[in-house]
């Protein structure tokens, strides 16, 4: 049977045999599973190489679904509103009462709740009675996926379904936001956290890369192509790949644009693909021109950093 398509029916019967799934979200692609049942989750955990005390997101289609596993309150219901379906996830308080598998969270009691608007996920969403628990479609630490070919390539044979949904629009994970007490970022994303201070009316002091562990999954080695990598360079050295985001008047090959014309939507989107395929063409060491550190620059840089520690 084909690995990759986009048939919602076949993708269903696999889900609901407690097996795992690739799927297309807005951000990356997501590796999926029954969030209910610990069958599904541990085998998400083990595809992956993750650490079992590294929480999973899970995916709902609404709020009132949403209702069954978690309280609910204000801010999330504002921030809900104007920004999902879309690039953010909220932490949530778990109800005692919840299905959700205690695999999902490590027994903490709080949970990671995404609302995807890709129109693939969200029908898949509406055939399942369950929420899904999906991470990003890679193996632990290394770059996330962001076309069903990426996902093949990480996991081979041991998937039977990639749901394919071309290539992902944004390119980079949601924007984690903590609702539990005072909202805090956890992880920056897909979403410019600008717009939720809009909405809360709140300033966040977001500090990229601190040497705090702000959420369990904030490793500082992760999202890395597996080869060193500096950034804020001025100029690479001669077997270094180089990552610009600005059209130069030379060429070599060993450009490589993120954006001609210094877009950061654009950049982001190219990043991961564009860190594969470097590695794909056989580089050693990466080299990166100055990204702006505003809006989605400043998730750009958060990912580079990490990836940076790469020795
Ligand atoms: O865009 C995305 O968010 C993608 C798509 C597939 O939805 N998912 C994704 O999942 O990036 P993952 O597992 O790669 O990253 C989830 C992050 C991890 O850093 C994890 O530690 C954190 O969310 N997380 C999960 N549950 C949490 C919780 N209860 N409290 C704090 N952080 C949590
Ligand atoms: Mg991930």
């Amino acid at each position: 049977m084909k690995t990759v398509h986009s048939n919602i029916k076949k993708a269903k019967k696999i889900l609901d045999k407690n097996h795992c799934i690739a799927v297309p979200t807005e951000t990356v692609y997501g590796l999926a599973g029954n969030a209910y049942s610990d069958i599904s989750v541990k085998k998400i955990f083990k595809l992956k190489k993750r650490p079992m005390n590294n929480p999973l997101i899970v995916h709902y289609l609404d709020i009132n679904k949403v209702k069954e596993d978690c309280h609910i309150n204000n801010d999330f219901i504002k921030l809900y509103n104007k920004l999902s379906p879309g690039p953010i996830t909220y932490i949530l308080k778990l109800k005692k009462s919840s299905k959700i598998s205690k695999f999902v969270t490590n027994k903490q009691n709080s949970l990671a709740v995404r609302f995807p608007k890709h129109t693939l996920f969200r029908k898949l969403l509406k055939k399942v009675n369950y929420p899904l628990a999906a991470p990003s479609a890679n193996i632990s630490t290394r770059l996330s996926s962001v076309k069903a070919s990426d996902v093949a390539e990480e996991f081979g044979t041991k998937i039977k379904c990639i749901l394919n949904g071309g290539r992902c629009k944004i390119g980079v994970e949601s924007t984690i936001i903590n609702l539990l007490g005072k909202p805090m970022i956890l992880r920056l994303g897909g979403l410019d956290f600008l717009k939720i201070e809009k909405i809360l009316k709140k300033k966040f002091f977001v500090k990229i890369n601190s040497k705090k562990k702000i959420s369990p999954g904030q490793f500082r080695l992760h999202y890395s192509p597996g080869i060193p990598l500096r950034m804020n360079a001025k100029k690479a050295k001669k077997d270094e790949a180089f990552i610009l985001t600005n059209k130069r008047r030379d060429s070599f090959k060993n450009y490589y644009y993120l954006s001609k014309k210094n877009d950061l939507k654009q950049s982001a989107k190219n990043l991961y693909s564009l860190l594969r395929k470097i590695k794909k063409d056989g580089y050693k060491m990466i080299a990166v021109e100055k990204i702006k550190d505003i809006g989605i620059g400043k998730t750009i840089n958060d990912r580079l950093s990490r990836a940076s520690k790469f020795k």
